[in-house]
This record gives structure tokens, C-alpha cells and sequence, in this order.
């Protein structure tokens, strides 16, 4: 018995050659990566057929008012489903950096100043966002009359379309003197709440795509699953220093490596000077207005945990300019990096954790978290190899691109 568990300790500490027990345990809190949790919101989230459908409309620019525009032009696949751009340009340009959709559904809430509540209600705001797709809910309702394939898909989910014979071409809600907004009010009441399900359901089929993209299994996973091949020395040391002295995990916490909070890093704003931005002070605001969130009409579960999370959230000053921690999973793939894309590369990222360089003041509410932490040019390779392992393997390939017809 004592020979057994000797061998079980040496075999062990072979294993161990540099991580101490702590470490491994700090560890396991990241790795593996669970699938997303239930969202029932959505009942059609985990829905196949909700999902293609999903797929189909997150490629088709069509869905725009120039009808150039898709999901796809700031979620590109291939440049880790962002755009590789500071500021995303649809229509117009935003104010802001388009986050990876890897993993995504792991997120509680959602855009950087977590505005929205789920994926579907997320996905309307793009739709209708005039410097991103520019369309709208009823040219939305009557393209998916006019496709036979899309009513089809759509009606077999979702039930029947409305008629759209009698709708203006182009409205959504917007302030009275846009043209759609006057548009929008002049609609009956009825046609009005039939365009807001349509749009409704129109998200629920993104988020359901949304939910499938998975990239998981990266080698620092397949390292604490017990491959010991699977990193480098300097990813190991880069670990070390991410859970150590770096305290990255007060806020890249837990398996996606993100506490789903807000937090203010000090991040000046891309055109410099101090922000002017109040992010999720704004946020919550919106969120709770939202009538597509989880307490709204449009929502499949009004008293579930999603219904309760807004039931109980403050809008407190301190979350003035906090933004939500990303996700530091498959972070290689989508520079540039923060909620501008201020920062063009790891080095960069890594660089001004090292020593908080230009980092603005915000008052007293300033993190108290942060120091310069000053790492050797060493540490600081070591911790852009550890952020480098954590690229996981990506779902099958006809998952990445437009269903052919
Ligand atoms: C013009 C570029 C552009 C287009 C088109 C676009 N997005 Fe985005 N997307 C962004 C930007 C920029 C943000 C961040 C905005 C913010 O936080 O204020 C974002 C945020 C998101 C988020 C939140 C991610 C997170 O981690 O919180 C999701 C999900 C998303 N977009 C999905 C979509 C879907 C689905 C579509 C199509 C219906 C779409 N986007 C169209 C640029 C775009
Ligand atoms: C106080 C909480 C906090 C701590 C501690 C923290 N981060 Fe962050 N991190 C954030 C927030 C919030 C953002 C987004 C900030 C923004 O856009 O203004 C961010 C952004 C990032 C990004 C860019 C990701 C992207 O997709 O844009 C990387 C990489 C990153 N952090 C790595 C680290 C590392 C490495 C450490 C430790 C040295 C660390 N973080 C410590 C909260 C934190």
C-alpha cells in the first residue's frame, strides 16, 4: 500500500516539476471549460434547426441598408469572429471595438457595457443600429416573407409571419422626427408588437447559432487535464506570474477567465484626453428599459435567474466608465485589444499592465487592484505565452461560413 502511494507521489511530482499545489488548484478553477449554462430566455437556444436558421441570417447582408453589411463584417470568422479594426465600421463608424463571438455564451451580460441582458435580445441592436446594419424590424419581417427559404425555416420554428402588405417599407422604434420613428408610431399597436417578435425571434435563431461557437480544449486546458507536453516552460512561468504576482484572476477569473463583472483598468480613450464615456452606469440604464430583456413580453421565462439578476440590479455611480472583463480565452485571435481596440497586440496589453502607462485617474473609484507591475522583458514574453495558450480548438468548419442554399 505505502509502495503505491509512493509511486502515485512520485508520478505526481514528475508531473509537478514547476507548478506548485496551489498553483494547480488555482488552476482547475479555469480549466475545463463547461458548456455554457441553460438559457431559458430562449427556449429555442439549443434548438439545431434554430441554430442554421441563425447561421443563415448572421451571413446575409441583405440585412442592411446598403446590403453590404452583415453580423459577418465585424464578426469575421477568420479574424477570431471580430474585425481586426480599433472602431467597427458597418453603415457608419461606431464608438466602439467589436468583442470576439468565441465562447460567447458564457457571458451573463453583453456589449462592453453589458446593455443587454442575452444574446437575442443583443442581436436587434446591431439590426437596427444606423451606423452598424441600419435595417430595421419590419423591412426584417418583410424579407423573411419575400425568401422562401427563410419564411420556411422561420415559420417552422417560430409559427406564422405576419402579413406585411399594409407596413412602410422601413420602421422601428426611434425618436419621432427619424422618419422610421414617425413611421414606426403611425403603425397600429398590434403590428407594431408582431415586427418586435419577429426581431425577437429573428435574435433567438443568432443566439442559438451564436451558442455553437465553442473553441475549447487550448493547450493550457489539455496541460491541467494532464498532458504535460502541452506548454511551454515559458507558458508555465507566464501562468505563474498570471496567478501570482500579476493577480490577473481578480477579475480574468474562473473557466472562461472573466468574472462577468465591470471594472474600470484606466484605458484611456483612442482619441486620448479623459473619458467622457459613463459604460455601465449607462448600461444598466439601458438594460433595465430594454423591453427585450428577460422581463419583457418577448422573453420565454419571466421568473428564472436571468428575470431575478434584473430584478436586483443597481445602478450605482461607481460603475461610471467600467467595462466588462473579456474573456481571456482564444485572446490571440482578435486584436486589437479593449473596448476601443486601443491596444494593437499582447506586447501592448502586456506592456501597460507591466506599467500602467497612461493609465487615466478616475477619481476614487480608480481600481485599486492595479499596480505597475513591473515585470523583466522575460516575465513579460512568459505571460504573452501563457495568454497564447489559451487558443482552444475551433467547432467543424461548416460551422464558420455561410449554409450553402
Ligand atoms: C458594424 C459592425 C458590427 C456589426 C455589423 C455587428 N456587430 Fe456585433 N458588435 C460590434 C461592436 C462594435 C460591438 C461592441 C459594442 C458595444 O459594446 O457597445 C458588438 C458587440 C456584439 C456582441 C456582444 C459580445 C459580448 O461579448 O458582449 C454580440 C453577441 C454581437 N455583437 C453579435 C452581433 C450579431 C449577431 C450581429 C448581426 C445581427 C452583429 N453583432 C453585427 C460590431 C458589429
Ligand atoms: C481590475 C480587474 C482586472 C485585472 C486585475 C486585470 N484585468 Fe485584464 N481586463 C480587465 C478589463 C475590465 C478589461 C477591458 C478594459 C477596457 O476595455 O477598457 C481587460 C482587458 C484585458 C485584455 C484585452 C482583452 C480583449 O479582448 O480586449 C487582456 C489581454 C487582459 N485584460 C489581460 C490581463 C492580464 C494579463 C492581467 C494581469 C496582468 C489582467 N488582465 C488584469 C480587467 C482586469
Amino acid at each position: 500500500m505505502k509502495l503505491v502511494f509512493g509511486v502515485l507521489l512520485v508520478a505526481l511530482l514528475a508531473q509537478d516539476t514547476s507548478w506548485s499545489e496551489r498553483e494547480w488548484t488555482k488552476a482547475r478553477t479555469h480549466s475545463p471549460l463547461p458548456a455554457a449554462r441553460a438559457n431559458p430566455t430562449n427556449r429555442f437556444a439549443d434548438d439545431e434547426r434554430a441554430a442554421r436558421l441563425g447561421q443563415r441570417l448572421f451571413f446575409d447582408a441583405r440585412l442592411s441598408a446598403n446590403g453590404a453589411v452583415s453580423c459577418s463584417t465585424c464578426h469575421a470568422p477568420d479574424l477570431g469572429f471580430s474585425d481586426g479594426k480599433s472602431l467597427s465600421t458597418g453603415i457608419g463608424r461606431t464608438g466602439r471595438h467589436s468583442p470576439s463571438l468565441w465562447n460567447v455564451a458564457q457571458q451573463r451580460w453583453f456589449f462592453w457595457d453589458g446593455r443587454a441582458d442575452s444574446l437575442w435580445a443583443q442581436a436587434v441592436q446591431p439590426l437596427e443600429n444606423p451606423a452598424e446594419m441600419g435595417f430595421d424590424r419590419v423591412a426584417l419581417a418583410k424579407l423573411l416573407v419575400s425568401d422562401t427559404k427563410l419564411s420556411s425555416e422561420y415559420e417552422a420554428l417560430f409559427g406564422k409571419l405576419p402579413d406585411t402588405s399594409k407596413w412602410p417599407e422601413h420602421a422601428r422604434p426611434a425618436a419621432t422626427d427619424d422618419p422610421q420613428g414617425a413611421a414606426w408610431l403611425a403603425m397600429g399597436e398590434d403590428d407594431r408588437h408582431a415586427a418586435t417578435l419577429v426581431a425577437a425571434n429573428f435574435g433567438k435563431a443568432l443566439e442559438a447559432y451564436e451558442r455553437t461557437l465553442v473553441r475549447t480544449n487550448s493547450p493550457f486546458d489539455r496541460f491541467v487535464a494532464g498532458d504535460a507536453d502541452a506548454l511551454s516552460e515559458s507558458a508555465r512561468r507566464g501562468w505563474q506570474l498570471f496567478a501570482g504576482r500579476g493577480n490577473c484572476r481578480s477579475c480574468h477569473s474562473g473557466p472562461n477567465f472573466s468574472d462577468g463583472e465591470f471594472h474600470n483598468i484606466g484605458i484611456p480613450p483612442l482619441g486620448g484626453g479623459k473619458s467622457e464615456d459613463p459604460a455601465r452606469y449607462r448600461g444598466v440604464e439601458l438594460v433595465l428599459a430594454d423591453p427585450l430583456n428577460a422581463l419583457g413580453p418577448f422573453s420565454d421565462d419571466r421568473k428564472g435567474d436571468a428575470a431575478l439578476a434584473l430584478q436586483t440590479l443597481e445602478r450605482l455611480p461607481q460603475s461610471f466608465g467600467e467595462y466588462r472583463t473579456p474573456s481571456l480565452r482564444n485572446v490571440a485571435l482578435s486584436a486589437p485589444y479593449m473596448h476601443q481596440g486601443q491596444l494593437r497586440t499582447l506586447t501592448e496589453v502586456v506592456h501597460f499592465y507591466s506599467t500602467l502607462e497612461g493609465a487615466t485617474q478616475v477619481g476614487h473609484h480608480q481600481e485599486q487592484v492595479l499596480k505597475p507591475l513591473e515585470l523583466s522583458p522575460q516575465e513579460a514574453l512568459d505571460l504573452i505565452a501563457f495568454l497564447e495558450s489559451l487558443t482552444g480548438e475551433p467547432p467543424v468548419k461548416e460551422r464558420l461560413a455561410p449554409l450553402p442554399d
